[in-house]
């Protein structure tokens, strides 16, 4: 057992110093000024991060709160909800609406598959009076991102909302809120936005509001009218968790400093170097390269080995922490994640470990193949 630790999950992800740093200035009061004004200026760099001019709430709970809160203020009782599930997360966000009483139309594309167009297009068709459209921008479970802006062109020609999960996506992965027709994203702080876990954002479009409005559902927590009339006087409408406050606002501009098309293209750098490891030490990629994620790779286990015992060599030999297989893909599949505050010297170190615990659980690897394909991919070579 080593005490240097690599935290290679998705989620929570490392937190940069100055981040860190941000955290720990004294706590204010959350009613003055000074909160509302670093309120404001959050909020005005989300909509930057998330290419949006609709309303963006910061709200103190984890992704799945965020979750929560699109359904409760859009899904009524009885409401037909189409659900394009793709992994463990979709599912979940399927049975939210299940458990607010929607009647679900649950589509699953299959574990490492992305979302099929012609199928949502379908869907729609057949059942026009669809009221809410679910989709995962990146399926965390399984390492696939899903064409938002696809299946926002194809439900904004209807009156459905698109609710979208970008807990493990924004900030990694690019999305374009407005010009996607995004109704409700749902984000949270411990991912791509290198914050430790406690805030989630919650964002709503003109469409979204007409809705909310009407809404039957009970909310009182998660309720999108109470965070609203806070947010007019800059306020929030329970005590929000200020010391991440802080943090977010060195996070975004840490991003904002590097530029979000950097920021990205550094993100799909480390995936296609993990990616090339990954192929060259022979293992097998869940994800097809057409849809899989910047964000992070999931990775087959060997046939005949555990992918949990590779992990256990890789966390307790070398202090590399990667991920393991969720749901359907427990024992079978790993995960490493290259989100947010992650560099190239990170995936060397990832890479490099896991060629160990390889050999060490009988895996015939040639040493340094992953880490000479990854090194190729950042010199521009391959
Ligand atoms: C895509 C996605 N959605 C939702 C969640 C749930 O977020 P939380 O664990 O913060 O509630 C996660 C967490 O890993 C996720 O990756």
């Amino acid at each position: 057992m080593q005490d240097k630790q690599y935290l290679m999950i998705p989620g929570p992800t490392p937190v940069p110093p100055t981040v860190t740093a941000a955290m720990s200035k004294p706590i204010i009061g959350h009613r003055g000024d000074e909160f509302a004004q670093l309120h404001k200026r959050i909020v005005e760099k989300l909509q930057i991060v998330f290419q949006t001019r609709n309303d963006i709430f910061v709200v103190t709970h984890s992704g799945t709160g965020a979750l929560e809160t699109a359904i409760a203020n859009t899904v009524s009782p009885g409401d037909k909800v189409l659900s394009l599930i793709t992994g463990n997360f979709g599912e979940r966000f399927a049975n939210i609406a299940r458990a607010y009483g929607a009647e679900l139309i649950a589509v699953e594309f299959g574990w490492g598959n992305d979302v099929d167009l012609r199928v949502v297009e379908e869907k729609l068709k057949e059942h026009p009076d669809i009221k809410v459209v679910l989709a995962t921008q990146n399926e965390t479970s399984t390492g696939v991102v899903n064409d938002i802006a696809g299946i926002g062109a194809l439900v904004a020609e209807t009156p459905a909302l698109l609710l979208v999960d970008g807990v493990s996506g924004v900030g990694a992965i690019e999305i374009k809120v407005d010009e996607w027709n995004v109704d409700m994203l749902c984000v949270a702080s411990q991912k791509a936005l290198m914050l430790p876990p406690g805030l989630a954002m919650v964002t709503a479009s003109a469409k979204a509001w007409e809705i909310i409005n009407k809404n039957q559902s009970p909310r009182f927590y998660f309720s999108m009218p109470a965070h609203r009339k806070s947010y007019e006087k800059l306020n929030t409408a329970y005590t929000p968790g200020v010391s991440l406050f802080y943090g977010l606002e060195a996070a975004l501009d840490m991003m904002l400093a590097e530029g979000m098309s950097n920021v990205f293209a550094r993100h799909a750098l480390l995936a296609r170097a993990t990616r090339a490891a990954i192929k060259e030490i022979g293992l097998r990629l869940l994800a097809e390269d057409r849809c899989a994620s910047n964000a992070l790779t999931a990775v087959w286990s060997p046939e005949g080995i555990g992918a949990d015992e590779i992990r256990k060599v890789a966390k307790n030999q070398y202090g590399v922490a990667f991920a393991g297989g969720q749901g359907i893909l427990k024992g079978k599949a790993m995960r490493i994640a290259h989100m947010g505050f992650c560099d190239k010297t990170d995936i060397l170190v990832a890479v490099g470990a896991l060629e160990m615990a390889l050999a060490r659980v009988g895996y015939p690897v040639q040493l340094g193949a992953g880490v000479r394909a990854a090194q190729e991919v950042f010199l521009g070579r391959a």
